[in-house]
């Protein structure tokens, strides 16, 4: 028997098997509200036969959105429409989890399809936030640096926000703290250069996360599963690295975090990343030996085989596909096929199941 078709039990979740669809950005809301298409592709992937589904990067305030287009969950009038798609994911009998986000001075952009630049002199741009008024590249506009007070309101509304993903009936919660967006801006000494609590030393950089961990936590059933999203590197020196994410991640698990989703970069506009097959895997596997916790891995895992051997390496203990889903929602069905599980599949699409 396969590890991929094996289930996953996480508090009191249990994923049928160890492939979740990897957030990603559908950049197709309107104040934030998920609708028709969030409600296909997300239920696509579902009937697709994941175990998990993890929703986008969704904004705890309006202003935490990459793009006017990110979906939201800063007002209680948002959990109805989310609420329909987690009843149908449920209903294909995969778990829904939303990633929490707060784009910092990434924030304020364009749809990719519109060339992705900062929405500049635009009706819809806002003024970005940051650790620090650095930046993320040339050309970019420069953020405000959170004050005490801003930064508090920042883990309050991660917190409320996590609130309203209980009621919308997501099972699991992911932190964004990847990809150079505003957690990982503090975790980072390239984007975070404050000389007061929350900058500086290693304990002042991972503070906000830990907070943001706790304030999540006090609302968050202890029955339900938390994860982080780390990108366990900048690739760049003198930048966020493996052996701080180590440390960091066993913070985390003291805190009762059940999976870091390991990821990389994203802090650095032009560091230079060496792209290849599992470029990231290694970095799930060192992190879950030496922080003794479960990791997700992602990033080119491409084939149900090689997602197989990164589970039975013990590299990590969840796979995550992003654009492999993209092509092709039905992957997890057609890898069970290859592997001679026999999986159930939507009553609807039996006749297709040969
Ligand atoms: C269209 C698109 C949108 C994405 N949006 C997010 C996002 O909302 N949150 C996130 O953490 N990563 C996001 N990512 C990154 C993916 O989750 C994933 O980490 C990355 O694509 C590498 O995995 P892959 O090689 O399987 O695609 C996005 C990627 C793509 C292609």
């Amino acid at each position: 028997m396969s590890i991929l078709f094996s289930p996953l039990t996480l508090k009191s979740v249990t994923l049928k098997n160890r492939i979740a669809i990897s957030p990603m950005c559908q950049y197709s809301a309107k104040d934030g509200f998920p609708n028709d298409w969030h409600l296909v592709h997300l239920g696509s992937r579902a009937v697709g036969g994941a175990g998990l589904i993890i929703a986008e990067a969704c904004a705890v305030v309006p202003e935490g959105r990459i793009s006017p287009f990110d979906i939201g969950i800063w007002k209680d009038e948002h959990i109805e429409a989310h609420l329909r798609i987690t009843k149908f994911i449920e209903s294909q009998g995969a778990i829904s989890a939303l990633q929490l986000a707060h784009a910092g001075r990434k924030a304020s952009c364009d749809t990719p399809w519109n060339g992705g630049g900062y929405l500049q002199n635009d009706v819809n741009a806002w003024q970005i936030v940051g650790p620090s008024s650095i930046p993320f590249k040339p050309g970019a506009p420069t953020p405000n640096e959170l004050t005490i007070e801003d930064i508090k309101q920042v883990v309050l509304a991660f917190q409320l926000a996590a609130e309203r993903s209980l009621k919308a009936g997501y099972k699991i919660i992911e932190i964004h703290a990847a990809h150079g967006y505003l957690l990982h801006q503090f975790l980072s000494p390239l984007s975070n250069q404050r000389t007061d609590d929350y900058g500086g030393s290693f304990e002042n950089r991972v503070r906000l996360l830990l907070e943001v961990v706790d304030a999540i936590s006090a609302v968050w059933p202890s029955t339900l599963p938390l994860f982080v999203r780390i990108s366990a590197t900048d690739w760049r020196d003198g930048g966020w690295d493996l052996e701080e994410s180590i440390e960091l991640v066993k913070m985390l698990k003291l805190k009762g975090v059940d999976l870091i989703d390991t990821s990389t970069a994203g802090n650095i506009f032009d560091a230079q990343i060496p792209v290849a097959p599992g470029y990231q895997v290694n970095f799930a596997k060192a992190i879950k030996k030496e922080g003794s916790i479960l990791t997700g891995a992602v990033g080119l895992i491409t084939s149900a085989q090689q997602a197989e051997e990164i589970l039975q390496d013990a590299s990590a203990d969840l796979i995550l596909i992003g654009r492999l889903a993209l092509r092709d929602p039905y992957f997890p069905l057609n890898a069970a096929k290859q592997f001679n599980e026999n999986v159930k599949w939507p009553l609807q699409y039996e006749r297709g199941k040969i």
